[in-house]
């Protein structure tokens, strides 16, 4: 079954679910090759006026040079599906196992030109707006920042528009 190509507004999105327990992919392209990784933080809003979603990638994933090397990424829903896949996608990285999109039994199908997945149920294509890296200095409290970095491996946050959505 192809993508079809869908208004953001009227797609079915329960975000909390959809995010932090089906987790997702956040899929780049860099000279002709594709990476992906597991994601389970992020949102998606409006912004400046536009319909928004925010990654957060840590500054060691191989994903983060394809998503910093093009002016668009996706982000591939599964609806709790192929738990096992993402699974893998979440612990492997591109940069050791080259094919481990392949290794993952996931396949590639372009939705609109952009690299998302034959398996995925709802893909978002996101332009890039504004990325920062989050600073321990702005923490309210340490709790987070003690948690979360011992390494101090602060996540990129990108925040980019939802300019197109597909489902299946
Ligand atoms: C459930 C789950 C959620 C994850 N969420 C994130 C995330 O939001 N941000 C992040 O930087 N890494 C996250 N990761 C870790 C990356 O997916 C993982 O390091 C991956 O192997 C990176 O692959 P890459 O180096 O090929 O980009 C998550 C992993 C799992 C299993």
């Amino acid at each position: 079954m192809a993508f079809e190509k869908t208004d953001v507004k009227t797609m079915e999105m329960k975000p909390f679910e959809k995010i932090g327990s089906e987790w997702m992919l956040i899929t780049g392209e860099k000279d002709g090759k594709v990476n992906t990784m597991t994601a389970s933080w992020g949102g998606v809003g409006v912004l400046w006026g536009k319909n928004v979603a925010t990654v957060y990638i840590r500054p060691q994933r191989y994903t983060k040079e394809f998503v910093d090397e093009n002016d668009t990424f996706t982000i591939s829903f599964f609806d709790g599906n192929h738990m096992k896949e993402l699974g893998y996608l979440g612990k492997t990285s591109g940069r050791q196992v080259p094919d481990k999109i392949d290794q993952s039994g996931l396949h590639v199908e372009m939705a609109g030109g952009h690299a998302s997945f034959e398996e995925a149920s709802q893909v978002l294509v996101c332009k890039k707006l504004y990325s920062d890296t989050i600073k321990p200095e702005n923490f309210y409290n340490n709790e987070e920042d003690t948690k979360w970095y011992p390494e101090k491996d602060y996540h990129v946050m990108y925040i980019a528009e939802i300019v197109e959505a597909y489902q299946k």
